[in-house]
């Protein structure tokens, strides 16, 4: 088999990444990041599941329709490919070809378990009416559909001689894309290696014309390592997400893959076509709107990756900046050190700073940009792109408003009862004052938020961060919140239905105000969600990002 040295990346972080409890996005949010993945020179989207719910069905088919088609203005630009996953059995598949058909370029995924143990106690199937399904599934597929991906679910634990068998029926019934999981993160590099070279020397029908493809999970933190040794074996794509966020300890991650084929070139001599410049806001936005923070030291985005505390490290990079970095921050789209704008600074020099930062704001937008800069300049010395970075989320990359934050004051300390009085627009236009106490000023900001509001919630998890250094630095927070009632998704896998949970994210030099707005903004996620389902008629962000 002739191996490319492309490696095509497929994207899962609105399937895998968005299914797994606790990720949920709206429809609006996903289209931002499938916009944004497009932009980054993703191959493949994987954009959901659509057989989960007729909004998820929705969501992809708002995908295919946005994302993955050439726009009138640029007709013969290239776009990915969208590809939905469906279960094998012919609803499922119906559905996704229903979401992804109008796709310049679709693809139907179906999966099937082939470990003893999924097949036993999951599937209760007989081997060989596994096998006759697979042949039957992806013939039902391909008749719908040219390009067909298969997978068989757990194949880390697999029998390799039944894995063959069941990958040439997947062939010869017209598969294109063999993808082979490690869908509870239990292989080894060498193992994974010797699984992905046996299927490739041992399945018949194996041909030039298809892409063994790696999707492996971090349970035993090897996911990255694991998807590097299933390339050199010879897979040609790699199934990732953002962060590496997904089930349980999650998938491999993007800019993992991506960064080592890039940084190790001489050994792996592999390349892919992500604008790894623009990993950075990619991995923002997903986490702005999961609510899932990034942990400091995770590799390439962790907010510690490029940072050098220590002092010896420091005299290194001050004498070299190879002494201990292997990447450069700005390969990954990290500027972190960039002092940019100050309080003089005028509309122009904001403007063409976001435009080389990657956005391109109307009129209206820049102008809401620039009042928050003003503001923001008023109270803090120096604005770094980190900074503006926070500042355009905040305003841009949340949901429509239904509740909006007009007021807020607080008292604290030691003397007294915290207390908070909060001054919301509703959807009528109409103003509500509400005073609360609590056991701080956020508990008593978001108690008065909850006696406006009346939406019923569990906050899961509450997190803030400074964003630069200073005692004036922006504070961020980022919280996730799970309603009362409705709302249930359901896993591919698993078969689990589970409640949706919302991420809001808020960031303001004042911790209790950039508080406030994270849950505002995940309360009015939960609200359109509840009364118009996910899918919310209009977003707040409709400004565009320039490739990078
Ligand atoms: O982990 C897994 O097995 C999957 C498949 C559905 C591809 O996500
Ligand atoms: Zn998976």
């Amino acid at each position: 088999m002739i191996k490319s040295n492309y490696v095509k990346i497929f994207d899962t972080t609105l399937r895998d990444g968005e299914q797994s409890p606790g990720a949920t996005m709206t429809s609006a949010e996903k289209l931002e990041v499938a916009r944004s993945l497009a932009r980054m020179g993703v191959d493949v989207i994987e954009a959901g599941f659509p057989a989960a719910s007729p909004d998820d069905l929705e969501a992809v088919r708002r995908i295919a329709l946005e994302v993955g088609r050439p726009t009138p203005d640029d007709p013969e630009a290239e776009v990915p490919v969208i590809t939905g996953l469906a279960r094998a059995n012919k609803s499922d598949i119906d559905k996704a070809w229903q979401a992804v058909q109008e796709a310049a370029r679709p693809r139907i995924h179906t999966f099937i378990a082939t470990s003893p143990i999924h097949m036993k106690y999951k599937l209760k199937m007989d081997p060989e009416d596994v096998i006759q399904r697979v042949s039957e599934m992806v013939g039902y597929a391909r008749s719908l559909c040219a390009d067909v991906e298969f997978s068989p679910e757990d194949a880390g634990r697999s029998e390799p001689e039944f894995l063959y068998v069941v990958l040439g029926e997947a062939i010869k019934a017209g598969a294109t894309t063999l993808n082979i999981p490690d869908t509870v993160g239990y292989t080894t590099p060498d193992e994974f290696f010797a699984l992905i070279e046996g299927i490739i020397r041992n399945t018949p029908g194996m041909h030039e014309g298809i892409t063994i493809s790696v999707h492996c999970h971090d349970d035993l933190g090897m996911a990255t390592a694991n998807t590097l040794a299933g390339i050199r074996a010879g897979a040609r794509q790699a199934e990732v997400t953002i962060n590496g966020i997904g089930e349980r300890a999650g998938n491999t991650s993007l800019e993992e893959v991506v960064m080592t084929l890039k940084t190790r070139k001489p050994i792996f001599g592999l390349e892919t076509g992500i604008q790894t410049p623009q990993i950075a806001r990619v991995s923002k936005l997903v986490s702005n709107y999961t609510g899932i923070v990034v942990q400091p030291n995770k590799a390439i985005v962790g907010a510690n990756a490029f940072a050098h505390e220590a002092g010896i490290h420091q005299d290194g990079m001050l004498k070299h900046q190879t002494t201990y970095e292997i990447m450069r921050p700005e390969d990954v789209g990290v500027n972190q050190s960039k002092l940019v704008l100050g309080k003089h600074s005028g509309r122009h020099a904001l403007r063409s700073r976001l435009a080389e930062m990657g956005h391109s704001l109307d009129e209206n937008e820049l102008d809401k940009a620039f009042a928050r800069f003003k503001e923001l300049a008023d109270r803090k010395k120096v604005i770094t792109d980190l900074d503006l970075e926070a500042v355009i989320a905040d305003e841009f990359y949340r949901p429509r408003d239904v509740y909006y934050l007009d007021g807020l004051q607080v008292t604290c300390g030691t003397i007294g009862m915290p207390t908070a009085t909060v001054r919301l627009k509703g959807p009528d236009g109409k103003v509500h004052v509400q005073a609360a106490m609590g056991s701080g000023p956020v508990d008593a900001a978001y108690k008065a938020i909850d006696a406006i509001v009346k939406m019923p919630n569990t906050l899961l998890e509450f997190n803030i961060h400074a964003i630069t250094e200073g005692i004036d630095a922006l504070g961020e927070v980022t919280v996730r919140i799970q309603g009362e009632n409705g709302l249930h998704t359901m896993d591919a896998q698993s078969e689990l239905v589970y409640q949706r949970v919302f991420g809001g994210h808020g960031a303001d030099t004042d911790i209790v105000v950039a508080s406030t707005k994270a849950y505002l903004n995940a309360l009015n996620k939960l609200i359109i969600a509840q009364t118009e389902g996910l899918e919310p008629a209009h977003a707040n962000h409709t400004h565009g990002v320039m490739l990078g």
